[in-house]
């Protein structure tokens, strides 16, 4: 993928564009406004100079990588000859319908046009397309340049075969793990993995058996602590089938099977008690210790990031 156009340059777009460009793409970041594109661009830097320090990059691979990308508020511009457009604009089907008619104004029929939405099926993308077997779903997480899964969502039958063996194989270039799903199912695969086991630490904090800081002590130095080098099915090979199904006997009748998110949620959010951005949540902040907590997060993050790329020799 020579050139990459990225409509939407917000949390997850800039992180997209900056990857692209790292790998040696020519990446035009779009937004709607100069302040967008001017923060994208900040954002950029940062952690482009965060893995200078890290020695992840060298400080010619940072400037290299600015000659790669370029930022602009002129659709045209950031669509016209790409062999991808990714769409990163926020999560409302008719917005992204619309963009994805003005840009296949602009392309030729190849051109791959992909989607970062985190929840609406590709069916309901690609309705009123013109050629409906050039669109995928390419889902990443934040921050996109450094999380290495990216879930790809088409549809069978309808997805050309050939551009998806062409993304795969440039996403596995870009130093990303890419998984296909082999069948369209709401929130992917990993959202819903997610959200079971915060439907089941909301349970547990509702329920008072134990505070919000030993609850996630629990998580961070125990499953968290295995998951990054060992994935929950192999796991289970290790410990033993046997194992986990008796203890899914006694446990499965037992879990939280709440069908919508828990009262106390709503209530926090009506006291504004929402996190960092409230400087409150489940914890207390302060600016010092909110901006600290993002600073130790992105830290952590790529000391993580450092490992994984030599566990997975990228
Ligand atoms: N934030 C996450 O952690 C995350 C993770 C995975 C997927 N996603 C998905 O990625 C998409 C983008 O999310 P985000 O968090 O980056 O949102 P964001 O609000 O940070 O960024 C969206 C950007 O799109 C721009 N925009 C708005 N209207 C536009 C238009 N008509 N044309 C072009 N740009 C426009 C905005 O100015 C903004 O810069 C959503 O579909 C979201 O569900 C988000």
């Amino acid at each position: 993928m020579k050139k990459i156009g990225i409509i939407g340059s917000g949390v997850m777009g800039h992180g997209i564009g900056q990857l692209y460009a790292q790998h040696g793409s020519f990446v035009t970041l779009y937004d709607i406004n100069e302040e967008a594109l001017n923060h994208a661009k900040s954002m950029i830097n940062d952690s482009l100079s965060a893995m200078v320090e890290k020695s992840i990059i060298t400080e010619a691979e940072k400037v290299k990588t600015f000659e790669f990308l370029s930022f602009t508020t002129d659709f045209a511009t950031a669509v016209m000859d790409a062999d991808m457009v990714v769409e990163v604009v926020p999560e409302v089907l008719e917005l992204k319908l619309k963009v994805y008619h003005q840009i296949e104004e602009l392309v030729s029929e190849k051109t791959v046009i992909s989607s970062n939405t985190s929840a609406i099926p590709l069916s309901e993308l690609v309705q009123g397309s013109k050629h409906p077997e050039r669109f995928i779903i390419t889902h990443y997480f934040a921050p996109a340049q450094i999380i290495p899964l990216v879930e790809i969502i088409q549809l069978n039958g309808l997805t050309d075969p050939q551009l998806m063996e062409n993304v795969l194989n440039f996403l596995k270039l870009c130093g990303k793990s890419p998984i296909v799903l082999k069948k369209e199912v709401p929130g992917f695969i990993a959202n819903r993995m997610q959200m079971a086991l915060m439907r089941e630490a909301f349970w547990l904090y509702e329920n008072e058996i134990a505070s919000a800081e030993d609850i996630d002590t629990v998580i961070k130095d125990s499953l968290g602590f295995r998951y990054v080098f060992l994935g929950p099915l192999e796991g289970q090979d290790i410990a033993g089938i046997g194992t986990t199904y008796n203890v899914g006997l006694k446990l499965f009748p037992v879990l939280d099977d709440t069908k919508t998110p828990h009262k106390f949620l709503k209530e926090m959010i009506d006291k504004n008690t929402v996190g960092l951005r409230s400087k409150k949540g489940f914890y207390e902040y302060t600016e010092e210790s909110a901006a600290e907590k993002i600073r130790t997060r992105n830290d952590n993050f790529l000391e993580v990031f450092k490992l994984r790329k030599k566990q997975l020799g990228k």
